[in-house]
């Protein structure tokens, strides 16, 4: 077996691969035919040789016969609302809290981290894999409450809640190739391709009823039931992207007996801790899968309940049905997390750390991060208070919702008023100043009228 280390230069005409190469070539193009068996034959001497590599006539593929790609909607959407030259557009696109002013200013008390950490941090030596591991060891009480010292539960930082997904996804691969990961729809437009990064497959279920704002509660169930031991069933633990719709402490509980069970892998991704109805209770399904099923999997985000979004802070943690399993699933995820990022970045978590472990500063940061979810919940009811069919945007929760708009009327908002919203009518609740709600539900109640 050659290693791809040995590759040759490259030809025009014609280049050398390794067998490696060859069967993923198999898989990917079939066009691509080429036999390298020959020259690789391996021989008692080949120990002792220069690994050879067998030529072969197909044609050379660069970096110019890269296919385009479709970007990420969200971020394409960021985007076109930056370079919209307008000044009184109204950005409620992608999910970032503004304040009443339209801005997103960091945290007092993350600000007093940083200083903190600025005159403190004697070194910037490697801390592992694993991260910052008291910055994981404060955010455990927070996420798990009273779970958080079950032995069976292991956790660590990562680079944001996606760094998580991904993390969590691979352990899932690694165990079982032939888990299917049961996804509501609509769901945040990153999930479906981190799972297919990892080559799971998808299984959608329903889960929001946009025309009615209500939750597909008796068809997500169903799928649960019919699905496999094994299957994966990814939930959004507290404010649902991008709908806003929660499970209410009720159905959480029934979709824990369901997802019990049928032998199901709850993977809960939660990124908005703190934004719905409160820090506590927004874990409360989080904590009601952890007691009841033996294998969990959380993809925990610091990103917005700290606004600390371009410091990518985030944790994965992993429940099992021992502690010895919970050590050798946490070993697989390091070794993953070294292969692709090798080390998570520190500085967001180490100062997300600095404030958990000051007993004044977690005070400020709770009434910090009230002061963010009184916003969300004072724009939601003056938007639902402005139109009957915006009603149901004060029954949800976080920062998103989803408006019964048509693609064309998205577009036409985009067009006529400077209002930038995703395609699928997905809108950031506190994306717009306090100034801009009056426009922003004037405009919209026009186009559903329209
Ligand atoms: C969003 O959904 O707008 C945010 O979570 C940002 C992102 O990464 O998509």
């Amino acid at each position: 077996m050659c290693s791809p280390a040995n590759r040759c230069p490259r030809e025009t005409e014609s280049r050398w691969i390794t067998t490696h190469e060859r069967h993923r070539d198999e898989r990917s193009d079939a066009a691509i035919q080429v036999d390298c068996f020959a020259s690789l034959a391996m021989t008692d001497n080949s120990r002792y040789s220069t690994p050879m590599l067998s030529e072969t006539h197909a044609r050379a593929r660069g970096l110019a016969n890269l296919p385009p790609v479709t970007s990420d909607s969200l971020l394409a959407l960021i985007a076109m609302a930056n370079a919209d030259p307008r000044i009184d557009k109204i950005d409620v696109g992608v999910g970032v809290f503004r304040d009443g002013a339209g801005n997103t200013p960091i945290l007092k008390v993350v600000k007093e981290a940083e200083r903190r950490l600025l005159e403190t941090q004697s070194t910037k030596a490697y801390l592992g894999s694993a991260g910052d591991k008291r910055f994981a060891e404060l955010i455990g009480p927070i996420l798990l409450g009273s779970h958080a010292d079950d032995e069976r539960i292991g956790g660590l930082q990562t680079p944001g809640g996606c760094g998580a997904l991904r993390l969590g996804f691979e352990l899932i691969a690694t165990a079982n190739r032939e888990a299917r990961v049961l996804v509501g729809t609509p769901t945040w437009p990153n999930h479906p391709p981190i799972i297919r990064a990892v080559g799971l497959e998808q299984f959608d279920y329903p889960y929001y009823e946009r025309g009615q704002a209500a939750i597909r509660f008796d068809e997500m169930l169903e799928t649960f039931r019919s699905a496999r031991p094994g299957d994966v069933a990814l939930l959004h633990g507290c404010c649902h992207n991008p709908t806003g719709a929660d499970l209410s402490e009720e159905q959480w509980r029934e979709v824990t007996r369901v997802v019990s069970e049928a032998g199901l892998i709850p993977f809960i991704d939660i990124a908005y801790q703190g934004f719905g109805r409160g820090l506590e209770e927004d874990a409360a399904g989080v904590r009601m899968m952890v007691e009841a099923c033996d294998e969990v999997i959380i993809a925990q985000s610091c990103d917005k309940n700290f606004s600390v979004y371009r410091d990518r802070v985030g944790s994965l943690w992993v429940k099992t049905g021992s502690r010895e399993t919970t050590a050798t699933a946490i070993a697989h995820v390091c070794q993953r997390a070294r292969e692709m990022w090798s080390m998570p970045p520190d500085h967001g978590a180490a100062a997300v750390r600095i404030i958990l472990d000051d007993p004044e500063l977690s005070a400020n940061w709770l009434v910090e991060l009230a002061a963010m979810r009184d916003r969300i919940n004072s724009v939601r009811a003056r938007l639902a208070a402005a139109d009957p069919r915006l009603a149901f945007i004060g029954r949800q929760f976080g920062m998103f919702s989803m408006l019964p708009l048509s693609k064309e009327q998205v577009l036409k908002l985009r067009e006529s008023h400077g209002i930038y919203m995703a395609d699928s009518g997905r809108f950031n609740v506190v994306g717009m100043s306090d100034e801009a709600v009056d426009r922003f539900t004037t405009a919209i109640v026009d186009a559903m009228d329209g």
